[in-house]
């Protein structure tokens, strides 16, 4: 059962598809209060309570115990006890005895004091007028699906999309692009696409390529296709300020948010100044979407939306500040530290002025939902593969989500792990993180550890910062124990995509902690480094530089350890059992009367036959979603049994 409480007159975020009955009361069982830091919200936790949610949030699984500022901000220096990330995500659930779902609909700020302040009581603030949704149902799990039900259907990229991507900032010409494609084939590592960063473009320019550096964008995407391999540029959302048709038209009709006075407002990213579309009005997106025909006239069917928090880096009013002072955040908030200048600017919605701080948290989704729409009509009846940095709850309707400027390190591999069930939570099914680490020189073992967690996420892309050492596989020793776990990823591929496929299609996700299936096993109500992937399967990585660790059963199950070609199987008992996993391997377990289906591996998902499988676990059959991998039929009767 949904609730729905509205504060104030919020802007309307649609993140919601179904428009609930407002009620008056109280917002049982929150504690409201209107005070001068706007509205709070307080509930008592017991002893046992735990939190679930708030999307790509840092920290643990559980999030008692946890200060969070929704606020979508630059970060690329995070860490666990960080304030604000690029994305805005809403959603908690509180899993205890009475368990309930609280989702924050605010285009503002949000702040949330989850027994950090006291540790036993939950305060949670939005600052502007927003719309409170309380969710109650038996348990934390249905719960989620209730509001996954709610937020309506994740995006669903193409096949091409659950291959392994390859990135760096940058490649800087055509023949890198080859090069990193050749060493991929010599060495037999699978490969389904190549991510271009902003050096392919001219002086940074979106919806450019640099005809010195990339004289023939079209015939290197043609070649690279044929062979199997997509190519993905980044779009960075400003757009440079110059006397370019595109440009003189979006004046002309006023699609650039505005200064006080009414003149376009400019900021400097990348390419230095740039406007930023106002997609709070109408026919923008329009325009926006549109401008993605510069890709897909090339044969470009994938897209990396970037920098869309709005991320800036000096304004017009901040430009001549000495250093320090452009480099200051907003005291508010964490940031990449620059001065980002959001009072200035205006949005046009309804007819009114409204400054960027009173909708701030949606203006990465929306960039999303723009370039889903264009890229939708241009592709016509082909699925194409979109991701973004920010977004909002709701976002996940239109695109994936990568994590962003994360580092090197285990901690961070751990961060990753603990991001996933927010991320689902929030429907980012086609979510991962940068695989290895985008800052800082990643260690041969880190790398392995790390693909062998991203390739249980379904976007799963290796990429890393410009003054860093290369990152792709080919560049470390023993190139077979990078292949061991690629190979892994392509294996698997039926599962995968067919559990992404049902998760859609049901309001699912992908990842659980163990309690949601094994309620009554007070053990696995404590696990958080081990989750459940889909129906069948437990997932338990090494999440740091240990050779060995410690994984609980709650019942008996198939322990599969992968070698790199064969899935070997053996039934263990349930309890706690000690595993060595060695760096080239991949171990995990199949619940009991479960399969997996597997395939014979690949290097790219043109030559996968998701039909052709092998059921391995104790169970007799699976459900297996299908397509074609290309097509816009997304349907439950692409759900069929398959048989042992
Ligand atoms: C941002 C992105 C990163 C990208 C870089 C250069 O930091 O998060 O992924 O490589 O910009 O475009």
């Amino acid at each position: 059962m949904i609730k729905k409480y509205v504060y104030g007159k919020p802007y309307l975020t649609r993140s919601y598809s179904e428009d609930f009955k407002e009620e008056t009361g109280e917002p049982f069982p929150f504690q409201y209060q209107k005070t001068e830091k706007g509205y709070t919200f307080r509930y008592p936790l017991k002893e046992k309570d735990k939190i679930y949610g708030l999307g790509e949030a840092t920290g643990k699984i559980d999030k008692r115990g946890k200060r969070w500022i929704s606020f979508a901000s630059d970060n690329g220096h995070h860490e666990d006890d960080t304030l604000s990330l690029y994305s805005a995500h809403n959603f908690i659930v509180i899993d205890g005895e009475t368990p309930f779902g609280a989702f924050f609909d605010s285009p503002s700020t949000v702040i949330f004091d989850l027994a950090y302040t006291n540790k036993d009581e939950i305060v949670i603030t939005s600052e502007k007028p927003f719309t409170l949704y309380l969710i109650f149902n038996t348990d934390a799990y249905s719960i989620i699906k209730e509001h996954r039900n709610a937020s309506g259907k994740s995006y669903f990229p193409a096949l091409w999309g659950f291959g392994y991507g390859q990135s760096r900032f940058s490649y800087f010409n055509e023949k890198q692009v080859m090069k990193v494609f050749k060493k991929h084939q010599k060495y037999q590592l699978p490969l389904d696409y190549i991510c271009l960063d902003i050096h392919y473009m001219d002086e940074f320019e979106d919806f450019t390529f640099n005809k010195k550096r990339f004289p023939d964008p079209k015939g290197l995407v043609t070649t690279l296709k044929d062979e199997g391999v997509y190519i993905i540029p980044i779009v960075d959302c400003g757009l440079k300020v110059n006397e370019k048709p595109m440009i003189k038209e979006g004046l002309e009709k006023g699609y650039f948010v505005k200064k006080e006075d009414g003149t376009p407002f400019k900021a400097a990213v990348w390419p230095g100044f740039t406007y930023f579309v106002d997609f709070f009005k109408k026919d923008t997106k329009e325009y926006f979407g549109h401008l993605y025909s510069f890709y897909t006239d090339l044969g470009i069917e994938g897209f990396w939306n970037d920098m869309n928090e709005p991320s800036i880096f000096y304004s017009e009013l901040t430009k001549d500040l000495p250093k320090e002072e452009k480099k200051k955040g907003n005291p508010d908030f964490e940031g990449n530290g620059y001065f980002q200048d959001y009072s200035s600017f205006f949005h046009v919605i309804d007819g009114q002025n409204v400054n960027h701080y009173e909708v701030h948290n949606l203006y990465g989704g929306l960039l999303c939902e723009a370039c889903y729409d264009g890229v939708d009509k241009l592709l016509k009846d082909r699925r194409g593969v979109i991701f973004s940095r920010s977004s909002y709850s709701a976002t996940h309707r239109y695109s994936g989500l990568w994590t962003g400027d994360n580092s090197s390190t285990y901690r961070h591999l751990r961060l990753n792990f603990n991001q996933l069930l927010g991320l689902n939570m929030e429907g980012f099914l086609f979510s991962g993180a940068d695989t290895g680490g985008f800052g800082g020189n990643c260690s041969r073992s880190l790398l392995l550890r790390w693909l062998a967690l991203s390739l249980w996420t379904p976007l799963f892309r290796n990429h890393c910062a410009i003054i860093f050492r290369p990152q792709e596989c080919y560049h470390y020793r023993k190139k077979k124990d990078f292949r061991n776990l690629l190979n892994a990823r392509y294996q698997l591929l039926p599962y995968i995509y067919s559990e992404f496929g049902k998760a859609v299609l049901r309001d699912d996700i992908l990842f659980k902690p163990l309690s949601f299936i094994f309620k009554d096993d007070e053990t696995a109500t404590n696990i958080d480094d081990q989750l459940l992937f889909g129906d069948s399967v437990m997932i338990c990585p090494i999440l740091n530089k240990e050779k060995t660790r410690k994984v609980y059963l709650p019942v008996s199950m198939t322990e599969v350890r992968y070698d790199g070609k064969n899935f070997k199987e053996t039934n263990v008992d349930r309890g706690w059992r000690e595993i060595k996993v060695p760096l080239n391997e991949l171990v995990f377990y199949i619940l009991p009367d479960k399969c997996v289906p597997v395939t014979k591996p690949c290097l790219h998902t043109k030559d996968i036959d998701l039909s052709d499988v092998t059921l391995i676990g104790s169970g007799t059959e699976y459900e297996q979603y299908l397509d074609d991998g290309f097509t816009k039929d997304i349907k439950e009767s692409n759900i069929r049994v398959i048989k042992k």
